[in-house]
């Protein structure tokens, strides 16, 4: 009886929220983009070529097969998931990436745990990489909005903790600031690989991309999450694809949310 009463009372409780998403919501970015997230799990399971919204998505598909050999990288903490983790393929990816390319100069813009700059860190030992965090106490003095849903992310008791007591530590440099803000001139065409993983919101991939083409050296590689799962992710990036010719070479690599450029 307690199983049906709970059964009723999801049900009823998301279709309320599925109510409200897909009317006054749609004014709502947040809203927009729960509705977005919740297409992502539903879309593979419709066979209906009509129902893809393709032109939402449209930097052309390449293969992580192409890019890469044979999965020889290694991981800590792959198949954890979590809210603003990288998904355990795309760990795996852009582990192999580091792996396969070896950049000697690394840069990350949005630290959070360090998840993903401590298996960065592991594939590529001799690399020096530098991770840029909003502090907690800056969340409300940024320059521009960042995405609604994101304060989780910045909220936090400290940065990086995944890397902090662990041996590659000393491979890592912490800084700290808004990345719309943040003197990037002293990194000026010295990165090997730009990782943009900081405020989803639209301005803040456009300001975080213009400041990883001043970073990066000749030759080396930027790497965006989350290109299908934020909004702002998405605009930022499409609008780049069709209108700076830098970014004409962007591709999505298939089965993660990761858009990869080697300039
Ligand atoms: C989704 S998390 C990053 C996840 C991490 N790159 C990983 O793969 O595990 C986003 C991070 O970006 C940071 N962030 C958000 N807005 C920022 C800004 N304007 N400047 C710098 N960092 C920002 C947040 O504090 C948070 O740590």
């Amino acid at each position: 009886m307690k199983r049906l009463k709970d059964t009723i009372t999801l049900y009823l409780g998301a279709l309320r929220r599925i109510g409200f998403t897909m009317t006054l919501g749609l004014a709502q970015e947040d809203a927009r983009q729960r509705l977005l997230s919740l297409y992502q799990v539903y879309a593979p399971m419709i066979p209906d070529e009509d129902f893809t919204p393709q032109d939402l998505y449209i930097i052309p598909k390449t293969d992580i097969l192409e890019l890469l050999d044979n999965d020889s990288a290694i991981y800590e903490g792959v198949n954890e998931c979590g809210f603003g983790y990288t998904t355990e393929f795309e760990l795996k990816v852009i582990s192999n990436l580091v792996n396969h390319f070896k950049p000697k100069k690394i840069f990350e813009i949005g630290t959070f745990e360090g998840r993903t700059t401590l298996n960065m860190a592991l594939n590529a030992r001799k690399a020096e990489i530098v991770t840029l965090d909003l502090p907690s106490e800056e969340l409300a003095n940024t320059k521009m909005k960042i995405a609604v849903g994101e304060a989780r992310y910045v909220k936090k008791q400290r940065s990086g903790e995944r890397f902090l007591d662990h041996p590659v530590r000393s491979q890592i440099t912490q800084v700290y600031g808004d990345s719309a803000t943040f003197d990037f001139s002293p990194y000026h065409k010295s990165m090997d690989m730009v990782f943009i993983d900081g405020s989803h919101a639209y301005e803040y991939v456009l300001n975080d991309t213009r400041r990883a083409f001043d970073i990066l050296a000749p030759g080396g590689i930027i790497l965006w999450h989350d290109y299908t799962n934020w909004e702002g992710v998405r605009d930022a990036l499409n609008e780049l694809y069709q209108g700076d010719s830098r970014c004409h070479g962007i591709r999505h690599i298939g089965g993660t949310s990761i858009a990869i450029l080697q300039v």
